[in-house]
């Protein structure tokens, strides 16, 4: 008997499908997983939207594990607490030699293998595994499939995460185990790698945001955002590190954490490849002393070596204390953290009115400095740190990273110590501060707020806006202070005469910063755009919307009444065009416009930038069909801004070195996509050679 024809062509979807879904999911696991890309990056977009084309026509074959079921399109409304089906212990530390020996005498004696008098213990194998500072996550998995997504919590209860978890490309959606035992849970650690920190940031700093401190808050906030599409373009990573199986699972079970280790990498997780099997203490010390060093190379943070004992019987007689695993421990490098005591909370006010907590405390010497002052970035972190005036606190200050509060000691807080909070007014004018939901920042939104203007006129006149030399953050004070400039527009209106009155202003100064302010208004229409200072709108969203839009009315216009014009436009997003939107319908924004006209702004592209504008359009741009590969850090911009200005030369972006690649852009500590490119004798240029290629282009 044949099948109906109509059968017969749905088995063939069907088929392609499940072909596309096992083709997509080998080539991530190559790419995320063992590092060892085996697709070019076009192959499979070709692929990716062969399946994405399949499903939309067929909606049946969509199933949980499909790779385009990794990013949810809607955001949670909030997460929910549910209890491990096993608890997670954590460690206790050891912070020395001495230490871990007598972690090891205390293991021996529990074991029942304590050595006769003067004989040397005896040595059990152990598994030493790098401690990464990043955040812990419990997957469980269903008959194979990752069903849920959990953080720590207090080891017993975590968050639900899922949605989240589930964008984490890292981690499987189904084992390649087959057949899969009844259920499985796996822990282990997500992180954000150093370089995406660095360019999360670097993005953050562009779009006038609040800085994360370091990888591990960025990871932490990452997971418990609300929108998954978010958590996927923080791109974060996940070495699983522990398992445990049903006592029932007749299948080929692990009986050492080192088979573990393997068990997890066949069944398609990323396991931290710096592990080792020591054979006895000496081993360890080793391995520890070793990746005192090396550890400084690695793209994550690691803040010590985690030992295990390696035999799983041998850690089920040694069992746990009440918080941790006997049978292991943590060995901690030194940090670079400190006391001290609080002296107060103070408040700074950005040019966008976010407000920053400050904490000011009696100085410290961290990482080589004397530091007095760490921010606390948002509400959200005071609360969680739950400060009181005089608390003694930690502080940490890590090489570059910016000084952070790391937590607060709770034992030492003086007797009715009053906890301390955000002021409901503003620390400048005094007027009320506003939270929005879903917003981390508190902000200050009166737009003649002295913080502010101070703020936005140091911003008018900064290198990348408008560069008026010689008008600094303290003449700004002054000018504000006295009331002489009310406005940005206020700056046009000064003269030699009223300059030279003040402090330390001589009047062959006070000439040369008229003459500054009158040429500044010549600075291309991007600049201007981008010294207004609105919400996201960095120097490289200026551009492009400079671009796109030729004058202020035209922009303000799109962005008031058609929205969707904004964000059509390549690497405008959402929040952008809303902030955009927000800006330009706010009345004193709109007077803000119409004093800059007055005073000789045009806040439009001139002549000959139409002239430009017009003739690279008509041109296809300077890298249109060229394939470019980013590697290594630029030392002026972030990948994500060389990605948007090749883009908008016409050249595509691709992960992956190969034979198409036109050429490879590297920045320092350039890795094997460099390598690759030299030994298939593809051009190498750098961050001056990519705007050299394009200059002509710029506008
Ligand atoms: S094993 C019962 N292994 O360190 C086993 N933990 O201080 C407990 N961590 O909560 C965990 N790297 O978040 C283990 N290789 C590693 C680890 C590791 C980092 C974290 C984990 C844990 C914390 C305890």
């Amino acid at each position: 008997m044949t099948a109906p024809a109509s059968q017969t062509a749905s088995n063939q979807f069907n088929e392609r499908a499940t072909e596309l879904r096992q083709l997509l999911t080998r080539a991530a696991h190559a790419y995320y997983v063992l590092d060892a890309p085996e697709m070019e990056d076009a192959v499979y977009d070709r692929l990716y939207r062969e399946l994405l084309d399949l499903e939309a026509a067929h909606p049946e074959l969509v199933i949980a594990d499909s790779p385009t079921q990794r990013v949810g399109g809607t955001p949670s409304e909030g997460f929910t607490s549910v209890a491990h089906r096993i608890p997670l212990f954590s460690l206790d530390n050891a912070f020395s030699a001495e230490e871990l020996r007598s972690w090891y005498a205390r293991l021996l004696k529990v074991l029942d293998r304590e050595p006769a008098a003067d004989a040397p213990p005896p040595a059990l194998p152990m598994v030493g595994e790098l401690k990464i500072d990043g955040n812990a996550l419990a997957l469980s998995y269903e008959n194979g499939l990752l069903v849920r997504g959990t953080t720590r919590g207090d080891g017993e209860q975590g968050e639900e995460i899922t949605a989240n978890v589930r964008t984490i490309a890292s981690i499987p959606l189904r084992l390649q185990i087959d057949p899969p035992p009844a259920w499985v849970e796996v822990r282990g650690e997500a992180l954000i790698p150093d370089r995406t920190f660095a360019a999360i940031n670097a993005d953050r700093a562009a779009r006038d945001e609040p800085l994360f401190a370091n990888p591990r808050n960025a990871c932490a906030g990452t997971l418990r955002q609300l929108d998954p599409r978010v958590v996927a373009s923080r791109r974060l990573d996940f070495f699983a590190y522990t398992l445990h199986l049903p006592n029932d699972w007749e299948g080929s079970r692990p009986t050492s954490q080192w088979e573990c280790l393997s068990w997890l990498k066949t069944a398609g997780f990323r396991v931290n490849p710096n592990a080792s099997l020591l054979p006895d203490l000496a081993a360890v010390e080793s391995f520890f002393n070793a990746w005192d060093s090396r550890r400084h190379d690695l793209d994550y943070a690691t803040d010590g070596v985690v030992v295990k004992l390696d035999d799983l019987r041998l850690q089920d007689s040694a069992g746990f204390t009440q918080k941790a695993p006997r049978w292991a421990i943590a060995l901690k490098y030194p940090a670079e953290e400190a006391p001290s005591r609080l002296l107060r909370l103070t408040c700074q006010v950005g040019r966008t009115g976010v407000i920053t907590p400050v904490a000011e405390f009696e100085p410290v010497a961290l990482a080589g400095t004397s530091v007095s002052r760490a921010t606390l970035h948002n509400a959200d972190r005071l609360t969680e740190l739950d400060l009181h005036s005089g608390d003694t606190i930690v502080v940490r200050k890590a090489g570059e990273i910016i000084p952070e509060v790391l937590r607060v000691l709770p034992e030492l807080r003086p007797e009715g110590a009053q906890p301390l909070d955000l002021p409901h007014q503003c620390p400048s004018c005094e007027s009320e501060l506003v939270r929005e939901s879903g917003e981390a920042a508190t902000r200050c939104v009166n737009s003649s707020c002295p913080a502010i203007l101070r703020g936005a006129l140091r911003h008018w006149v900064s290198k990348g806006a408008l560069d008026v030399e010689g008008m600094g953050g303290k003449l700004i004070e002054q000018l504000v202070e006295r009331g002489l400039v009310r406005s940005i527009s206020d700056l046009y209106r000064l003269d030699v005469a009223l300059l030279s009155s003040l402090e330390r202003m001589g009047e062959k100064s006070a000439e040369n910063l008229v003459t500054a302010m009158e040429t500044s208004r010549a600075q291309p229409w991007a600049r201007q755009l981008y010294a207004l200072g609105i919400h996201h709108v960095g120097e490289v969203n200026a551009k492009a919307l400079a671009a796109a839009f030729p004058d202020v009315d035209t922009l303000a216009q799109t962005a008031v009444d058609h929205p969707e014009a904004i964000s059509e436009l390549h690497g405008i997003g959402l929040e952008i065009t809303q902030s955009l939107q927000q800006w330009f319908s706010t009345g004193a924004n709109q007077t803000l416009v119409q004093q800059l006209r007055e005073v000789g702004l045009s806040l439009a592209a001139s002549e000959q930038e139409r002239l430009d504008l017009a003739s690279r359009t008509s041109m296809s741009g300077a890298l249109s069909g060229q394939t470019v590969v980013i590697t290594g850090t630029l030392p002026s911009m972030s990948r994500s801004q060389a990605k948007d200005l090749i883009e908008a030369a016409g050249g595509k972006v691709s992960g992956s070195v190969s034979k198409k690649t036109s050429f490879v852009l590297a920045g320092e500590e350039a890795g094997s996509k460099l390598e690759k490119a030299n030994k298939l004798g593809i051009k190498v240029i750098d961050e001056a050679g990519l705007s050299t290629l394009i200059a002509s282009d710029e506008i």
